[in-house]
């Protein structure tokens, strides 16, 4: 039988792990978790005889690419999927997919939580500012960007963007401001909110010579991915510019040296939270579910990464 192995190392919540089992039984396949683990050696061990492999930010290397013997697809429940080896994937002509979009809304409402909550000093009883009026720089226009952009727009703040892959007139109909360069966008933008993949052209461009461009009040926000960052140039950015502020889903290498330096202009979510909601465990956890179904049933490839 069909074996669908959802294998999460920060576990979905127990509604969405219950879906998914309904579709992969209701499809006629067995069904296995394999949650909170702390050892690689333990999912190779979970991985070896599974058909189908659900994960979420859980490393797919090589590793277990080999462990997973019988392995014919790999679905990533969420949008980025820097965490799946794709070389090793296709080498063995598993089929790696994500769930593009449906953990969206759940990371850009993350957006507005991390810049009120910092914007009112975390509430710590003192005046803090307002985000109405604030022009607010979305660096790359996907899934997530878009929803920021959307409610954005309910804060009254003005927002621009920055990506050369999609076209002006899709950020205009959104009501957003196209830019035509990066710098433009940081020169021009209060809060900036990074939207790009973590890959080998990104790692490492956001640095300071682009985070310098920014106006007086300048607040970063990261809900992508840490190494995006360059950390020397944020630690620049932090000693240089006592107006700066940071604001990150993922802690970043660098966390202790700000702790002990700049306290009270960064905020860290003690885990990546940004997908952490019971509806987007649900979107993605099904959506990747079904993609398996479809691809063993009816031969589906649509959102496979490794084409
Ligand atoms: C994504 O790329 O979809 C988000 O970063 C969410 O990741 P997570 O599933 O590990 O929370």
């Amino acid at each position: 039988m069909t074996k669908v192995l959802v294998a999460t190392e920060k576990p979905f919540a127990s509604i969405a792990v219950k879906e998914i089992r309904q579709i992969i039984e209701h499809a006629g396949f067995e069904f296995a978790l394999f949650e909170k683990y702390t050892d690689k050696a333990d999912f190779a061990k979970a991985v070896t005889d599974a058909d189908a492999l659900i994960v979420r930010s859980d490393i797919v290397d090589a590793d277990i690419i080999q462990a997973a013997k019988s392995l014919k697809i790999v679905v990533r429940a969420g949008a980025g999927y820097d965490n799946l080896d794709l070389k090793a994937a296709s080498e063995r002509k598993i089929v790696a997919m994500n769930t593009p979009g449906q953990n969206s809304n759940a990371v850009a409402e993350l957006v507005f939580g991390m810049m009120v909550y910092h914007a009112r000093g975390c509430f710590n009883g003192k005046s803090g500012t307002e985000l109405l009026g604030k022009t607010l720089g979305l660096h790359a226009y996907g899934n997530v960007a878009k929803r920021v952009a959307a409610i954005a727009k309910g804060f009254g703040m003005k927002v621009y963007a920055f990506d050369p892959f999609v076209p002006s007139n899709t950020m205009e109909k959104d009501g957003v401001v196209p830019v035509n360069t990066l710098e433009d966008l940081y020169k021009k933008c209060q809060y900036v909110s990074l939207h790009i993949p973590a890959n080998e052209k990104t790692k490492g461009s956001v640095n300071f010579s682009l985070l310098s461009l920014m106006p007086e009040g300048a607040t970063l926000v990261n809900t992508a991915r840490k190494e995006v960052i360059n950390e020397a140039g944020l630690l620049k950015m932090f000693q240089e510019r006592k107006d700066f502020k940071y604001l990150s889903d993922i802690t970043p290498d660098c966390a202790s040296d700000l702790a002990s330096q700049f306290e009270g202009r960064y905020y860290f979510t003690p885990k990546k939270m940004g997908a952490q909601t019971a509806e987007a465990n649900i979107n993605a956890g099904i959506a990747a579910a079904n993609q398996i179904v479809s691809y063993f049933k009816k031969g589906d490839t649509t959102f496979q990464l490794n084409k």
